[in-house]
């Protein structure tokens, strides 16, 4: 069924405030994730199912550029895209004019890195081993090329800031970190970390996938000078899609942007009758504000998923959804030690991921897959467990009763 543009813009779910805690029934919001239908689904650390109203808006959208495409949508999309900054924005408590789009987190940080001038001026930047993998690999193929990276190690799964205190000195241009790891869902001490980078004229990048939409993330409060995600964790969106937020003083400042993109004006004949005198012939106004580190369009679909998934979570509230998931990360990490498998994740950490260490990791995920519960077995013999908003009382039981 054909549908108007109109319908496509607005369709399905309103931005609302936040519900109050105590009027929240998250027994209802199974019935918007259909893969609770038929499993225990509690590996959304890894990608976290959409929900029916995104899934809504993709479809509308799809047949939109199957049906009416070539109408003139720009003041559509131009609105499309701001809300979803803006929703963003409001998520991370930073000003729209802060937030880009971005292709994937492993991409901004590498992007961000492009733009800051760390080798040239003899800079270093401090990282740890409980950041991402695939941006260790991006510190270790910098450090080839001469960039000084220092990776501090964690002490039992977590950063001693002792050891950042060591690695940080007056050359540190950067901080960058995970807010939370992907591996034990640990959730560091930004603030701290932030003061101390602050304190020897450093700035702060923090990789926000494994948290943002799950945790209250508030980068101004927490010290946070530069982020990025991808929607596709717990932001419920799409692969290929997610958001980069620079601080407004270090845009083009601290961070250039390294690729370009904007338009030119050709001031000549046969381009235009009559040039412009004083006007190059060919003018460009360079990009300012945060779309300078965008480049072309960024992905349709993306932004058409994340702009429901970010109404539905402001709808819902993110306290309220870190309170409810609170409730079933609590009883495993009670429980499964109990059971023989301790704990890699610090008590009272907070964070939708907990891991556990498993003797026999291929007979628990066998056990696992047959009661249709999905979790993530990582780094041999890590059982990484991260349930979300759809999750419930019953989806832990099941984990526990296949794994007794
Ligand atoms: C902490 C962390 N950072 C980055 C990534 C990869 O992000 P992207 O696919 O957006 O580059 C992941 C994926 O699991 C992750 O857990």
């Amino acid at each position: 069924m054909p549908v108007n543009r109109r319908h496509f813009l607005t369709g399905g779910v309103v931005a609302a405030s936040s519900a109050a805690a105590g009027s929240l029934d998250f027994e209802s919001i199974r019935a918007d994730f259909p893969r609770t239908r038929n499993a225990a689904y509690m590996d959304n650390a890894s990608s976290h199912p959409i929900s029916v109203y995104s899934s809504a808006a993709l479809h509308r959208y799809v047949d939109w550029v199957t049906n009416e495409i070539g109408e003139p949508w720009w003041p559509y999309w131009t609105a499309a895209r701001q809300e979803a900054k803006d929703l963003f924005a409001r998520l991370i408590n930073a000003d729209p004019g802060e937030v880009s789009f971005a292709r994937s987190t492993i991409e901004a940080e590498s992007n961000l890195l492009n733009g800051i001038a760390i080798q040239s001026s003899g800079g270093n930047v401090v990282t740890n081993d409980l950041h991402y993998s695939a941006a260790i690999y991006n510190y270790r193929m910098r450090q080839r090329d001469g960039l000084d990276v220092r990776i501090v190690k964690h002490r039992d799964w977590q950063l001693d800031l002792r050891d950042l205190e060591r690695a940080v000195n007056g050359k540190t241009k950067l901080v960058s970190l995970a807010l939370v790891s992907n591996v034990n869902g640990y959730l560091a001490d930004i603030k701290a970390i932030s003061d101390l980078a602050h304190a020897h004229g450093a700035y702060v990048y923090a990789d926000i996938i494994q948290c943002v939409g799950a945790i209250p993330i508030d980068v101004k409060a927490m010290g946070i000078d530069m982020a990025a995600c991808s929607t596709y964790k717990w932001l419920m969106g799409m692969k290929g899609f997610g958001f980069m937020y620079v601080r407004k003083d270090l845009q083009g400042t601290f961070v250039r942007p390294t690729q370009h993109s904007g338009g030119v004006r050709f001031n000549y004949s046969p381009w235009v009758a009559n040039p412009e005198p004083g006007v190059d012939e060919i003018a460009f106004h360079p990009v300012t504000g945060p779309s300078r580190y965008e480049v072309s369009y960024a992905s349709c679909p993306g932004i058409i998923c994340a702009q429901e998934s970010l109404k539905f979570i402001h709808r819902l509230g993110v306290r309220n959804i870190r309170n409810h998931v609170r409730t079933l990360t609590d009883r495993l990490q009670k429980e499964l030690p109990a059971m023989g498998y301790p704990s890699i994740t610090p008590k009272g950490n907070e964070s939708p991921i907990v891991s556990f260490a498993f003797k026999d990791p291929e007979a628990a995920m066998r056990k696992l897959r047959k009661a249709d519960v999905h979790v993530a077995m990582r780094f041999g013999n890590k059982m990484r467990i991260s349930p979300s908003v759809f999750n419930n009382m019953s989806d832990i039981d099941r984990l526990l009763g296949a794994l007794a």
